[in-house]
């Protein structure tokens, strides 16, 4: 044991240096604990929590989660999703890495690593701990509420559980976290703030309606808003990080691949193939949420918001996905035999639908959604540089004090550890 005790600190010191090096790239990152909104792209269980247990929801079932898990986790992938690689980004600190060898590693090897370890940002509905962060997004969240959606003759049926939902559920459960008003402004300013993507989901019900583009321009104004209007209560309550995501390019979603068809010239991109005119309203989004954001750094200089351009990192796979690994780009990987292995009739997971041997060949895993392959990327590229201003404005403000080893997993093979430390190096 003593032998395996040292190996382990020379181990640990190579960790130490690697990150060392990956920090001086900018890839740092600091926050104690990810409170997070949104939607199916982040949800790690709200959803199914939400519906009645014989609810016919497809996550319900393998091949849901087949990767990584091995059986469904309440996520809208095969594996794990973007909230999983943002939640377990190591925040560097020696001492940190120190901690980190001694109450993940070593209990890992003695076999008890689940007694320290805090596996993944656990999904608010699902009860417990969350002194340690809390995920409120759940799948099929808009932004704006369902009167917005019912007085413009759209029924908003995936859920109910809206971002100022999800935002009154935070509010109610902080004051059982942090009782008193220093630790509420401690666990504040030390904590990552985790604002979708979401706004999606209001863009999606009027596109499966076949709503006109005028229509959703008008929207948008609205969109930002609630999104801005989260934001601002979360700073009034005291946050100091956020991180805001865009939306994805919806125009190379097989979905609407498959839905939205045409024969016209210039309709697709020539370089990626996805569809122009649905990226370009996901580029006007973007703009107009940059916009808000940069309003919403002038009001409060003291807090980092910081601009996560999922657009730009996914995109950037779409252009050239043989360099990330991936053969198949605009299909999905559960589906159906239609074209862009995609259908609204025969969706992945109802009856009939196929599996693609191999998901990390592919982008999309049911069409709607990405597989863990390309979620991974993506937060790479993100932390890489898409993303304004970098991660590392999070470590501004100096000392800082560790309270949760993000890197411990309850996974006892520990691949969410390695994941975390390679999405640096
Ligand atoms: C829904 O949102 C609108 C703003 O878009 C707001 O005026 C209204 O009070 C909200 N309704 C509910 C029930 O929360
Ligand atoms: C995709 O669709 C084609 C037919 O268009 C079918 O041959 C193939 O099996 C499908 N693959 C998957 C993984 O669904």
């Amino acid at each position: 044991m003593a032998f395996a005790r040292g190996a382990l600190l020379v181990f640990g010191m190579v960790v130490v240096m690697l990150v060392a090096a990956a920090a001086e790239g900018g890839g740092t990152v600091c926050f104690d604990r990810v409170f997070s909104f949104g939607d199916s792209l982040t949800d790690t269980g709200n959803f199914l929590l939400s519906v009645p247990e014989d609810f016919p929801d497809p996550a319900r079932n393998l091949p849901y989660g087949q990767t990584f898990f091995g059986r469904p986790s309440g996520r809208y992938s095969d594996g794990r999703n973007l909230l999983d690689f943002f939640g377990n980004l190591p925040t560097f600190s020696v001492s940190l890495l120190f901690a980190y060898v001694l109450l993940c590693i070593l209990p890992s090897l003695s076999g008890s690593a689940e007694a320290f370890g805090l596996p993944f940002v656990p999904p608010y509905l699902g009860g417990g701990d969350f002194r340690y962060g809390a995920n409120f997004a759940v799948g099929g969240a808009t932004a704006l509420n369902g009167s917005f959606f019912r007085e413009r003759g759209v029924e908003p049926t995936w859920t109910p559980h809206c971002l100022d939902e999800q935002l009154q559920w935070f509010k109610k459960l902080l004051p059982s976290i942090a009782p008193s008003e220093t630790e509420r402004s401690d666990l504040m300013s030390k904590s990552l703030f985790l604002m979708g993507e979401v706004g999606g989901n209001d863009y999606n019900h009027l596109i499966v309606r076949g709503k006109s583009l005028d229509e959703l321009h008008e929207i948008v104004p609205n969109v930002v808003g609630a999104i801005s209007s989260a934001i601002k209560d979360l700073i009034n309550v005291g946050a100091k990080k956020l991180v805001v995501p865009g939306n994805f390019p919806i125009g190379c979603v097989p979905l609407y691949l498959a839905i939205f068809p045409s024969q016209k010239e210039g309709y697709y991109d020539e370089q990626t193939g996805c569809i122009n005119w649905l990226n370009e309203f996901t580029e006007y989004h973007n703009k107009m949420i940059q916009e808000e954001l940069e309003e919403l750094r002038k009001l409060h200089p003291d807090v980092t918001i910081i601009y996560a351009d999922y657009y730009g990192a996914s995109l950037n796979i779409f252009r050239a996905p043989l360099k990330f690994g991936f053969t198949v780009p605009l299909n999905s990987c559960c589906g159906s035999d239609a074209p862009h292995n995609c259908s609204l009739s025969v969706m992945c997971g109802n009856p009939g639908s196929v599996v693609c041997p191999d998901p990390s060949k592919y982008i999309s895993w049911d069409g709607l959604h990405f597989t863990e392959a390309t979620y991974k990327v993506v937060i790479q590229g993100v932390l890489g540089g898409y993303a304004t201003p970098p991660l590392s404005e999070t470590c501004k403000g100096g000392e800082y004090r560790v309270s949760q080893l993000h890197q411990c997993t309850d996974n006892p093979t520990n691949t969410v550890t390695y994941d975390a430390l390679s999405s640096f190096i």
